[in-house]
């Protein structure tokens, strides 16, 4: 089962297993992970699942959708590594990801 791991801003990191076809949004409120609230659901409406996906593991997350894109226009702390967590279904190549959370999600 991939294994991933959730930094928050002030550094903690949280390392949780992940079924595959799980989303990254789901896993995170699975396993209580602070800063991941998924309001909407997994609906791309709320953007409280906003995520920082860095290199090398963003080549397989792939790219943001426009819906994505449109709702992360409203998310606080833009860059050009953000993925909404709802968006990105886990697959076994994700073993070791690391997903980090923005400053205003704590
Ligand atoms: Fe609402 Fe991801 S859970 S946009």
């Amino acid at each position: 089962m991939p294994r991933i791991t959730y930094t928050t801003f002030d550094g903690t990191r949280h390392t949780v297993d992940v079924p595959v076809g799980t989303t990254l949004m789901e896993a995170a409120t699975n396993h209580s992970v602070p800063g991941i609230d998924g309001d909407c659901g997994g609906q791309c409406a709320c953007a409280t699942c906003h995520v920082y996906i860095d290199e090398p593991w963003s080549a397989l997350t792939g790219e943001r959708s426009e819906a994505e894109e449109d709702m992360l226009n409203f998310a606080e702390d833009f860059r050009p590594t953000s993925r909404l967590g709802c968006q990105v279904r886990v697959t076994e190549a994700m073993d070791g990801l690391e997903v980090a959370l923005p400053e205003g999600q704590h």
